[in-house]
């Protein structure tokens, strides 16, 4: 069985997409594909009508596609700085020559990435006893530092408690404002509707539902699979007035 199959989803410039569905769904896999990581036996990728099908995952990067991952990724026995170094380092342009040389450039880029997401006053301090909130943000930064156009997000608050929740909500809405597309995968759903312009739910690596947040928890199928009765009611409370 494919665990992602037959799935078409268009994302346009400005947009928040929010993808949700059961575990086991696909849902982490499809950004696999979409970012080179896996690569699918059939199908397009489009970016800005490019086919990057089997492209390398890097070469994805350097065309302004960056991912953060479900599970907190970094290098624990280095600074914040340095980590995020690596994503304005290697993820920003071609290193022919990889020789871990950062330009003054490389550095202003990680520290701006850092200054986005608000961590510039622990540039220097080692990430392996950070709390979850700041390895979250810390992944965040080192995707920003490769200038990407669009931003794919695996769970960016799985895990946090509803304060920082709101505090990576306001964070996500400042990358919206600056001309970050944003594709983000959560299971949080009053977080992925009061984000998302469009939301999509995966079943069994297929689509189930596309459209506005507004429709999500009125749609038998989704209520069915998803999300249950209570929190499909729970959730009304959240959309936006004039939305039903
Ligand atoms: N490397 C792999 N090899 C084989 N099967 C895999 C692999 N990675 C994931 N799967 C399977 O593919 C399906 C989709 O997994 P995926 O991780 O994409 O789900 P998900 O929607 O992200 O779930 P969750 O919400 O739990 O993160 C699951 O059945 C999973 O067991
Ligand atoms: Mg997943």
């Amino acid at each position: 069985m494919a665990a992602v199959n037959n799935l078409t989803v268009e994302v346009r410039p400005g947009e928040v997409l929010g993808i949700g569905g059961p575990n086991g769904a696909g849902k982490t896999t499809l950004f696999d594909v979409i970012s080179g990581l896996t690569v699918a036996d059939a199908g397009e990728i489009l970016l800005d009508g490019q086919n990057i099908l089997g492209a390398r995952p890097e070469h994805i990067c350097h065309l302004g596609l960056a991912r953060t991952f479900q599970l907190n990724a970094g290098f624990d026995s280095m600074t914040a700085r340095q980590n995020v170094l690596i994503g304005a380092y290697f993820g920003f342009r071609n290193r022919i020559f990889p020789g871990l040389r950062f330009g003054r450039e490389d550095v202003a880029r990680a520290d701006e990435a850092l200054e986005i997401v608000g961590m510039r006053h622990k540039a220097n301090e080692i990430v392996k006893d950070m709390p979850v909130l700041d390895r979250k943000l810390l992944m965040i930064a080192g995707a920003i530092a490769s200038s990407p156009k669009i931003l794919l997000m695996d769970e960016p608050v799985g895990g946090l408690n509803p304060h920082e929740i709101d505090e990576v909500l306001v964070l996500l809405r400042k990358l919206c404002d600056m001309g970050i597309t944003i594709v983000l995968i959560e299971h949080v759903m009053r977080f992925l509707m009061q984000l998302a312009t469009r939301v999509m739910i995966m079943h069994h690596g297929e689509m189930i539902y596309e459209g506005l947040p507004a429709g999500l928890v009125r749609d038998k199928n989704v209520v069915d699979v998803y999300l249950g009765e209570g929190t499909s009611a729970r959730l009304e409370k959240f959309l936006v007035k004039g939305d039903a």
